[in-house]
């Protein structure tokens, strides 16, 4: 490509990005219908391969005061299957708090406070053996 043809296309691109309200457009990321969702992770709308488990791996939350309580109703007979963890992700899915879970000594259950937050969270569970589980709450 020619320079001058370099600039024609780089100017008309440029301005193509400058269509008025192409800004407001954007939509800030959601992960409960993001692409990810039924592939990277699972939600209850998208359960992928692993639709006959969403509800034993989806994470379930309680607000008690200021802390926020996730537990997943799955079992933890023991390695060959178990949650593994829990993370929890502020309104830009940013991970700001974690919790790993032995089996035979801890529940999947986790606790976070919640004082100062405020907007979405969402909090995923790992099993062992089904993969990444996402869900949300509203604070
Ligand atoms: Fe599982």
């Amino acid at each position: 490509m020619d320079r001058r043809r370099f600039f024609e296309t780089s100017l008309l691109g440029g301005a193509a990005l400058m269509v008025p309200g192409a800004a407001q457009a954007a939509k800030p990321f959601d992960p409960l219908t993001s692409p990810l969702a039924g592939s990277v992770y699972y939600t209850k709308k998208r359960p992928g391969r692993w639709s006959r488990y969403s509800a034993s791996h989806l994470p379930v939350f309680e607000r008690k005061g200021n802390a926020l309580h996730v537990k997943t109703p799955h079992h933890m007979r023991g390695y060959a299957h178990y949650i593994v963890k829990h993370m929890l992700f502020d309104q830009n899915f940013r991970m700001i708090g974690e919790k790993t879970f032995e089996p035979g000594k801890d529940w999947p259950i986790s606790l976070y406070d919640v004082t100062s937050m405020k907007g979405p969270l969402y909090a995923m569970s790992v099993c062992n053996l089904h993969d990444s589980w996402l869900a949300g709450f509203r604070l």
